[in-house]
């Protein structure tokens, strides 16, 4: 079998991450003449303008057997796996076995099947990981630093520590080539609402500015305290971009203990995303014709429980070893953030 390079396998390829990361190594210039191996449980979509060839396949990756597949088609052993599959917080939260399955289990598998394939490949495989700030929990400084101990509070945070210490291990040992990015709650994220308890972060932009009505699980209207929580947010272009970076640091930039980096965020609180929402926005024109404003669009009806999950996140960090890593940041904070979101949804592109 073929172990040329620049074959990258992305998993959760039809989700809302996936789909963008296979887009961006698409058009990578560092990735020239790419072949895409695109998985998920939902059949995945091709990227447009693909240059090399793409296989899109609708793999259940919690059977050993349909992961082996994705390492045995004719494009050849990717040189590069995206493992992005997974079930969202709130979804890992509500059913613990499902979650311990997905977002354990079989990225155990996949890494498994990285280790046995890239033995006959000339370098080990890059695993590309994305794991989440949702692994801290517990008391924690006011900013977290690289040193900072993970102590999750959630079944989601406890099953992506468990895996970047299963990455780690694997690249220790040479297994695989290890790159772990504990991301920001993304904001603001299209499509339709996850089973996320970070759900809420970019729905009290998104469907508002459709002109949707929605729910902010946080505090009981727009006087409420609880609305000062503070978030560690990033968009999706900046973390799209971290994850093509990811790829090309050179392996010699990383501490040598592990390969986790926290992705580059900026500090947020629901308030202020309220205030960039009516600044960006002003008035929405509903379906029936009527001009609103566009918090009125918001519910306000507080769920502990979602509270409690997204106050255990930590919503400060210092991006230092990031930024030496190469990785950045968005530059104009929540406005710049929910500016970037309307521009995608003037382009019909949420
Ligand atoms: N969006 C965020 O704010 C955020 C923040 C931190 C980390 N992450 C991580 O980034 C990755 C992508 O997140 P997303 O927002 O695109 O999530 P998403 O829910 O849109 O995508 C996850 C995909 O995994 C697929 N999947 C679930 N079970 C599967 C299975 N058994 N076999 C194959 N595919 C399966 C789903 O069908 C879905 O398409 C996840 O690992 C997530 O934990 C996301």
């Amino acid at each position: 079998m073929s172990t040329s390079k620049n074959i990258v396998l992305v998993t959760g390829a039809a989700g809302f991450l996936g789909s963008l990361v296979a887009q961006a190594i698409q058009d990578d210039p560092q990735t020239p003449n790419v072949h895409l191996i695109l998985a998920d449980i939902v059949e995945p979509t091709a990227p447009s303008n693909t240059s090399g060839n793409v296989i899109t396949l609708k793999v259940d990756l919690t059977e050993q057997s349909d992961i082996e597949k994705l390492f045995e088609t004719k494009l050849g052993i990717p040189d590069t796996v995206y493992c992005m599959h997974g079930i969202m917080s709130r979804g890992s939260e509500d059913n613990f076995d499902l979650g311990l399955k997905v977002n354990i289990d079989s990225v155990r598998g996949l890494l498994q099947a990285a280790r046995k394939y890239g033995q006959s490949a000339e370098n080990s495989i890059k695993f590309i990981f994305t794991s989440s700030l949702a692994v801290y929990g517990g008391p924690l400084p006011d900013v977290v630093v690289p040193s900072t101990i993970a102590t999750p509070e959630g079944a989601y945070g406890m099953a992506k520590l468990c895996c970047e210490f299963f990455i780690n291990e694997y690249t220790r040992r040479g297994f695989v080539n290890g790159r772990i990015l504990r991301l920001p709650t993304i904001a603001v994220r299209g499509g339709a609402p996850a089973a996320a308890s970070s759900s809420f972060i970019s729905g009290i932009i998104r469907e508002p500015m459709k002109g949707l009505p929605t729910v902010c699980p946080i505090g009981n209207s727009l006087d409420s305290p609880e609305l000062d929580l503070a978030l560690w947010i990033s968009s999706p272009r900046t973390v799209v971009r971290n994850l093509v970076i990811a790829k090309h640091i050179p392996d010699n930039k990383f501490v040598t203990h592990t390969r986790v980096v926290c992705a580059p965020g900026f500090t947020t609180t629901v308030r202020e995303e309220l205030e960039a929402l009516r600044a960006v926005s002003g008035n929405v024109m509903l379906q029936s014709g009527k001009e609103v404003d566009v918090l009125e669009l918001i519910e306000f009806k507080d769920d502990p429980t979602n509270r409690r999950i997204v106050a255990s996140w930590p919503a400060r960090f210092d991006n230092s070893y990031a930024f030496d890593l190469g990785l950045v940041v968005d530059e104009g904070g929540m406005i710049g953030v929910v500016e970037e979101f309307k521009r995608e949804l003037e382009r019909g592109r949420t």
